[in-house]
């Protein structure tokens, strides 16, 4: 038989494990395992999805140029400086395989968002794992592992799956203080939670070497509709074009993410409905014991006193139709991810939560 060939790096990926949504014999069931939107698109959104199948023999354009106006007008950016993506995914690897190979290096912290090790061994380049502070980015800690063959530097602010926040003096400290280009990856996943937040997109205007990406997976509920973006220096957009598949997005991907982005009032609801129940079952959990650190996304990570126990609450979540995230893979072992969902599913898995939490006593 041929020996067939594998690039570099690629048998090194271990497959990537979305959160679960079924449990076996329990119909009533609340996903809080993926930082989904728990209401939903916006309306806005699913109308354009309705129209927009209407128009599905025809190709997509390639320069994505209505949804990249949309996104700069919201977001008082320049529209030549945006690329678009399925899911920020794709933009995370398209920047991994135009600026990252075979002997260079890229660096992500111990906590840091779990497809990072994906993208580098992809690209076949040597992944490099800084420790975090508490759970918290550490940017001199990230300078001291820098070295001449880092490429890329990949932070997710806040972080999943800690919730965290490295305030904008730090990132900027951390992009002025990388070696000769080398690029800062500013994911923004979670940007649209935090009020008055630009995601970066400031660092991106006033450097040439961050990248900020952002997605419509998290707070405009369209995780399933796969639609992501990136903001970056022109010469880098343009890198990045070369690469990307120009029909890489749908007729319907397109429209739905327009429309999605020009919904202000959807997300600042969205957001503002996050604040108030994430702050509700932190403290809930709280007073039955389990802390967690304050978050500035749209989940909670919460701690429990030992792996085992960790474990075993999960085991009982599920058991009750609450499906939770684990996140020992992340090296969090006595953690479990929370997504904050609507009020009766805060409610129900605080409730579940304060159950077990008696029957161990
Ligand atoms: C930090 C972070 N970055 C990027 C992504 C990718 O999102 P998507 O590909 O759905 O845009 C996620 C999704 O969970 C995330 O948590």
């Amino acid at each position: 038989m041929t020996k067939i060939q594998v690039q570099p790096g690629i048998m090194e990926i271990a497959l990537y494990e979305g959160g679960q949504s079924t449990v076996e014999g329990v119909s009533d069931i609340v996903k809080l395992s993926s930082n989904e939107n728990p209401y939903g698109a916006g309306d806005a959104a699913k109308e354009a999805y309705r129209k927009s199948g209407l128009n599905m023999h025809r190709y997509p354009s390639t320069d994505h140029a209505d949804l990249r106006a949309a996104i700069a007008e919201v977001h008082d950016l320049k529209a030549e400086q945006i690329i678009c993506g399925v899911g920020s995914d794709e933009v995370l690897h398209l920047i991994a395989q135009c600026f990252a190979g075979p002997g260079d290096e890229i660096i992500y912290t111990e906590h840091g968002f779990s497809m990072y090790p994906i993208l580098v061994h992809a690209c076949g380049a040597t992944p490099v794992v800084v420790p975090e502070r508490e759970r918290v980015v550490d940017v001199d800690a990230i300078l001291k592992a820098c070295t001449d063959k880092t490429k890329i530097v990949f932070i997710a602010n806040p972080g999943n799956p800690t919730g965290t926040m490295v305030g904008g003096n730090e990132v900027a400290r951390l992009a002025d203080g990388l070696p000769e280009g080398c690029l800062l990856v500013h994911d923004g996943a979670y940007t649209e939670f935090v009020e008055g937040f630009d995601g970066g997109a400031g660092l991106v205007d006033a450097r040439d070497n961050v990248i900020m990406t952002r997605t419509f997976s998290k707070i405009y509920g369209l995780g399933g509709l796969r639609v992501g973006w990136g903001y970056a220096p022109k010469e880098i957009i343009d890198v990045l074009n070369r690469v990307r598949g120009p029909f890489n997005l749908s007729n319907m991907q397109l429209a739905v993410a327009e429309a999605a982005v020009r919904d202000t009032e959807f997300v600042d609801r969205c957001r503002k409905d996050n604040a108030r129940l994430r702050a509700w079952l932190a403290e809930a959990l709280m007073e039955l014991g389990v802390p967690s650190d304050t978050s500035c996304a749209n989940f909670i990570l919460a701690r429990f006193a030992s792996e085992a126990e960790a474990s075993a609450c999960d085991a009982f979540l599920k058991k009750q139709g609450i499906i939770v995230r684990k996140v020992a893979g992340y090296g969090l072992p006595n953690c479990l991810r929370i997504t904050v969902g609507d009020e009766s599913g805060c409610r129900r898995v605080a409730h579940a939560v304060k159950s077990f939490k008696e029957l161990a006593v």
